[in-house]
């Protein structure tokens, strides 16, 4: 997810986007392994990388942890006191650890400096600068630091900002929600070979009918039901389609996959 990130900044680095006027992206990555440094280098020309998360931070306004959520304790042991000199927006990817639990953790660790905290759910999406993410911050979070992380997140897509309690429906509508359409994209894939289309050709028909249908839902601003109304031609093929899809159980399907990752 950090390596998303990071090619999705680096990305609007190279268009000339800016998180605020004037305020450059300046990128440095690490981890624990030189050859994951090395694909992100070759990926992302130019970029500093460092095996040092506490040298990597020293110069750094925000900080993003991206490592699995088991391991979030004890980089922030290790960056903590790195982190004294002035606040910084501390932002983590990493489910299920909050913008409260980040706050606990810096304070556990004897903290000197109270930073800006922030629980931040992308998806893979961010690679190609289209992330849904949302973001949670720790309460008491100024309206300028929540704004700056916003802009710093809409760079690599779209942002929305919500109570803690939707971080995870968050996740899995749009986290997970990414394999569920693969799904989808795969069941229309073989409903066109079967029907004689090339997979190739197959796949390109899904995508662009996504597209179609995403382009049409943004700039109308429609309700889905309305758009399906304007397709379907009573008595004609569409309804036949959809009502096959009610009668599958698509809907309950659906609901149902979304809400699974919950319980
Ligand atoms: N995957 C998703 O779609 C997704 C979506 C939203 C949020 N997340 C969250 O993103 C986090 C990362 O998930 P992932 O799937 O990307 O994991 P991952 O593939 O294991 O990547 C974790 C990265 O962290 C690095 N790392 C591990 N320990 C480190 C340390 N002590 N200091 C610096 N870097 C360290 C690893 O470096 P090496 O490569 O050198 O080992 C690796 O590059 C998780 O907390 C997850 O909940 C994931």
């Amino acid at each position: 997810m950090g390596g998303a990130l990071v090619k999705g900044w680096y990305a609007a680095s190279a268009q000339g986007c800016h998180v605020e006027e004037d305020d450059t992206l300046q990128l440095t990555v690490t981890a624990r392994s030189q050859s994951t440094l090395d694909r992100m280098r070759s990926a992302c020309p130019g970029i500093s990388t460092s095996l040092s998360n506490t040298s990597a931070l020293t110069s750094a306004d925000v900080v993003v942890l991206a490592v699995k959520p088991w391991l979030i304790q004890q980089v922030i042991q290790e960056i903590a006191s790195a982190l004294d000199a002035r606040p910084r927006l501390v932002c983590s990817v990493a489910a299920g650890v909050s913008a409260t639990n980040l706050q606990q953790l810096f304070h556990q660790s004897d903290a000197a400096v109270e930073h800006a905290y922030f629980y931040c759910m992308p998806n893979i999406g961010a690679e190609f600068q289209a992330s849904m993410t949302f973001l949670s911050p720790a309460s008491g979070t100024s309206p300028a630091d929540l704004a700056r992380v916003e802009s710093l997140f809409s760079l690599v897509g779209r942002t929305q900002v919500v109570d803690d309690h939707l971080m995870g429906p968050g996740m899995m509508m749009a986290g997970c929600g990414i394999a569920y359409v693969m799904r989808f994209v795969r069941a229309q894939m073989e409903a066109g070979v079967e029907m004689g289309f090339y997979p190739r050709q197959a796949l390109d028909i899904a995508l662009q009918t996504m597209e179609g249908a995403t382009a049409l839902l943004r700039a109308t601003g429609e309700h889905p039901e309305a758009a399906i109304d304007r397709v379907t031609t009573p008595g004609g093929v569409t309804i036949k389609g959809l009502n096959e899809l009610d009668h599958a159980g698509f809907n309950s399907a659906v609901i149902r996959c979304l809400k699974a990752g919950l319980h």
